[in-house]
């Protein structure tokens, strides 16, 4: 038979995907010894929804013709909705009819995103290069690639307070072979996964001002922007900063916020001129979202249900947080104050020493304590080291997990 696509046929199974199965697969021989699996490694809140969301739903099972194709682009009515959750929150200005283009989740989204932008290459010295953060989410490494390009990492890390100098990040990559005239874009995380890590807006202004200069795009995720712990200090949209709508886009989740990740429900917002592009794509390829769950999203948005499910349910996260660092620390995990992170439900630490890898770390708890976390090699090379725990279970399950941990010897 004649073979696949090599850049598609190269990759593996989506990295949770793979935890899952294993720890599915492990599952009968860890509940016998008590230690039936807790899932920690999928950025996935396990408490429901808003009740408002499924009483918008059933209420909007009645409108007739809700049944029929919505189109790609999203109702007038979901992405009015939207521009106005932009101006409540961040205070930007944004026209829907340009500017605002639906989305079946976000990581749809940032994939399509991926595929209009780059000329797929097959030889290494012709693909179109796109920056992303090292370490970061796994998809978009995985995205690039199954589209012909290449990810060029930059590191995140402590010392440059996760927030790289992006004219050092181009000299770096210069000085690493890669071809500057084949950089398409940049991407960034903030609040970032799987570090937590925030920025600054005068940080995402430096940063719009890099991808002005160098006449590239800039894709910024915002999956994570409604979940923080400072409310005085709330993540920032790209843009809020002078000049972002020249050059970026960005994309959002109902995912993770309202406990959304089943209804695959975003957008992207930004340049009219990429939205567009990005836009007569998507209606090739499909058409548009359930109109009930449209519904859903767009009353959710702007109402004051919403804004306490996410006041409510980031204490609850603020809470799983301190349950695992407060346990970690008592089995020896160094971790200082200013280290806890301000934003998502993530916890980034690095592995015991007497561990070789991140993957022996997180093998050995899951065989001997059904604690399923995700080495931080899967986050790119710079993850190495590491590990990510998602608090997104019950708190008697985290508090189960840091007993485990300390019953099986898991000390630092
Ligand atoms: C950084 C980041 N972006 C995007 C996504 C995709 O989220 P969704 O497709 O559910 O909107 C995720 C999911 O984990 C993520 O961590």
């Amino acid at each position: 038979m004649k073979e696949f696509n090599e850049s598609v046929k190269s990759i593996d199974t989506y990295i949770m995907f793979r935890i899952k199965q294993e720890a599915a697969k492990l599952a009968p021989v860890l509940k016998n010894a008590e230690r039936e699996p807790i899932a920690l490694a999928m950025g996935a809140p396990t408490a429901p929804p808003p009740d408002f969301v499924y009483n918008t739903i059933k209420k909007a099972l009645e409108i007739p013709q809700i049944h029929t194709y919505s189109s790609p682009k999203g109702e007038d009515w979901f992405l009015e909705a939207i521009a106005k959750r932009m101006k409540n929150r961040f205070g930007v200005e944004l026209n829907p009819k340009t500017e605002i283009f639906s989305l079946i989740g976000s990581k749809e989204g940032l994939a399509n995103f991926i595929r209009a932008l780059i000329n797929p290459a097959t030889l290494e010295k012709d693909k179109e290069i796109i920056l992303a953060p090292d370490p970061g989410y796994a998809s978009y490494a995985q995205m690039i690639k199954t589209n012909g390009g290449l990810t060029y990492g930059y590191e995140l890390s402590k010392e440059n307070n996760y927030m790289p100098d992006m004219y050092k990040v181009w000299e770096q990559m210069k000085k690493d072979g890669y071809n500057e005239s084949k950089v398409k874009a940049v991407i960034i995380n903030y609040p970032s996964n799987p570090l937590g890590a925030t920025c600054t807006k005068e940080y995402l202004q430096h940063v719009v001002d890099f991808c002005k200069e160098k006449q590239i795009w800039l894709i910024s995720d915002a999956a994570y922007c409604d979940i923080y712990f400072n409310e005085e200090n709330k993540p920032h949209s790209v843009l809020e900063t002078e000049g972002a709508k020249d050059v970026a886009v960005e994309f959002f989740s109902f995912s993770k916020p309202y406990s959304m990740t089943g209804f695959r429900l975003g957008w992207i917002c930004g340049n009219a001129h990429a939205v567009g592009t990005f836009g007569r794509l998507k209606s090739t390829i499909d058409t548009g979202i359930f109109k009930a769950l449209q519904k859903a999203g767009a009353e959710i948005l702007n109402s004051q249900e919403g804004d306490e499910y996410i006041n409510r349910s980031n204490k609850n996260f603020k809470t799983k947080q301190m349950i695992i660092i407060n346990g970690l620390r008592e089995l020896g995990w160094k971790i200082q104050d200013e280290d806890i992170p301000s934003a998502t439900f993530y916890i980034w630490q690095p592995i015991p020493p007497r561990f070789k890898t991140s993957a022996e770390f997180t093998d050995a708890l899951l065989k001997n304590s059904g604690i399923v976390v995700v080495p931080g090699s899967g986050f790119g090379k710079n993850g190495e080291g590491y590990f990510r725990l998602s608090a997104v279970a019950s708190d008697d399950k985290l508090k189960e997990v840091i007993d485990r941990m300390k019953k099986d010897g898991f000390y630092f």
